[in-house]
């Protein structure tokens, strides 16, 4: 095997830049040469399919920098139609024009459903990425516990998870975080934060919605910000326990700080905030408007009286405020934790590959004797028996939903992660960028613009 292909796949997160770094240390011990694909998919569907040598001379190019977020191979939300044939066919006539004898594509569930149809041509290897967390199981035999119901909408069924309330062991969980995921509870701990001395000097009650699609891990993760509540999708809406908790803690402290993932449903399983179900190319549902959802509800049910009364003033649409943390969750540099294993899962997708692994993907263990190491999964593995992936829920273990906020295993999950996921270096590289007096002067440099310089096309 001389030469590899590599693409990020869905949307950014902080450690895209690291995997891929990892991915050309390793293919460099190997004599192997790496072509970074631009726009994830997209490439592969156009015809001129630009990409990027990305270790000429075995060595690195200058770019490829591990602490930077975002990706500099650009990403899409593009995906492979597997009953498209024809263009399947293109593809991989494309891969061969260029040389590439094997995929690494760095991305979520979405994008381990999206390279099937490629793997039956080209050896492909997954090397996880998500902010989201959502990529893994939380047992071995998890996905067999999914079952399909006929229902009215397209495609004619709904897929529901039948398995029991368990205890779970964290030691057996598939891939326990996925690069991404750190720096992501990261910045949505800090804003949870820094929202909680406004609330707490005006007395108001703040909801703060992070991202997640539908699975709760960064709203449970935020659980480090120290918000009074946390509501995460897997556990449907329980209105009249919150208003009740509300009450509780602001009847004390006069503030209240609730976390709210984006996905959150209600008592009868619809998302909150999906109001219009759009897709995007991938199919997921693009979730918004969680947070204003959730306050409307708080508005009617506590009203204004409480308000009045308790603050000798104000209404309860005054009181009551939304903030999302956004994409802020999504970019900047990767905490230590993300860099490091990034760059671990990305080498190890390359092994894979050389090693001759296809459709599998590159993962992320842990336990407590060694801590964190990387291994490799059969993408079956992560498959239900209609060939689907689905994304992880939080655990029902994880989550205290009486008192709204992790459990005690929750914790206990958290913890391996988060404890050192903050290195020396990332503190003093705020100290030190920041305030650069520089960065006033200087306009930003993207590195698209130096990228931009070294794509090349087949048909050049
Ligand atoms: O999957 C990552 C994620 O950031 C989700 O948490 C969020 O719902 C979605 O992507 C947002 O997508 P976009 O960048 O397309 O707005």
């Amino acid at each position: 095997m001389r030469r590899i292909g590599i693409l990020t796949a869905g949307g950014d997160t902080p450690a895209l830049n690291a995997s891929i770094h990892g991915a050309a240390v390793r293919a460099n011990q190997l004599n192997l040469e790496l072509y970074g694909l631009i726009k994830g998919f997209n490439s592969l569907l156009n015809p001129r399919t630009p990409y990027v040598h990305l270790n000429p001379l075995f060595s690195v190019i200058p770019e490829l920098d591990p602490t930077k977020g975002g990706t500099i191979l650009g990403g899409s939300r593009d995906y492979i139609d597997p009953e498209d044939k024809d263009t399947v066919n293109l593809i991989i006539d494309r891969l061969h024009r260029l040389g590439i004898e094997g995929l690494i594509c760095i991305g979520g569930d979405g994008t381990l459903n999206g390279l099937q149809p490629l793997c039956e041509r080209i050896p492909t290897v997954l090397c996880p990425k998500t902010i989201d967390n959502d990529l893994g199981l939380n047992y071995r035999n998890e996905v067999d516990q999914w079952a399909r119901e006929p229902c009215d909408e397209a495609p004619g069924y709904n897929y529901r998870h039948t398995a029991p309330h368990c205890e779970l062991d964290l030691e057996h969980m598939v891939n326990y975080a996925t690069p991404g995921y750190a720096t992501a509870v990261f910045v949505s701990a800090s804003g949870v934060d820094r929202v909680r001395t406004t609330a707490e000097s005006h007395r108001r009650i703040a909801i703060v919605e992070v991202m997640g699609r539908h699975a709760g891990y960064i709203a449970l993760g935020s659980a480090y910000g120290q918000p009074d509540l946390v509501l995460i999708p897997e556990c449907p809406l329980n209105l009249e326990r919150l208003v009740e908790r509300v009450k509780e803690i602001y009847d004390v402290q006069k503030n209240v700080v609730i976390v709210c993932g984006e996905g959150i449903v209600d008592e009868s399983g619809a998302e909150l905030g999906a109001a219009q179900r759009s897709t995007d190319p991938a199919g997921n549902i693009m979730l918004s408007g969680a947070s204003e959802a959730l306050r409307e509800r708080l508005i009617e049910a506590i009203g204004d009286d409480y308000f009045r009364t308790a603050r000798r003033a104000n209404a309860a649409r005054e009181a009551i405020f939304t903030r999302k943390i956004g994409h802020t969750q999504r970019g900047g540099r990767p905490l230590a934790f993300d860099r490091f294993y990034a760059a671990q899962l990305g080498g190890k997708a390359v092994e894979m590959i050389f090693e001759g692994q296809n459709d599998a993907v590159s993962i992320l263990q842990w336990n407590k004797q060694s801590g964190f190491h990387v291994d490799s999964l059969n993408g079956h593995a992560l498959r239900d028996r209609w060939g689907h992936i689905h994304a992880r829920r939080v655990h029902p273990s994880f989550y205290d939903a009486h008192m709204m906020k992790p459990s005690r295993t929750g914790v206990e999950y958290l913890l391996p992660i988060f404890t050192d996921a903050i290195g020396p270096d990332d503190c003093e590289h705020t100290r030190q960028t920041l305030f650069d007096a520089g960065n006033l002067y200087r306009p930003y440099h993207s590195v698209n613009t130096d990228i931009n310089k070294r794509i090349r096309c087949l048909e050049d």
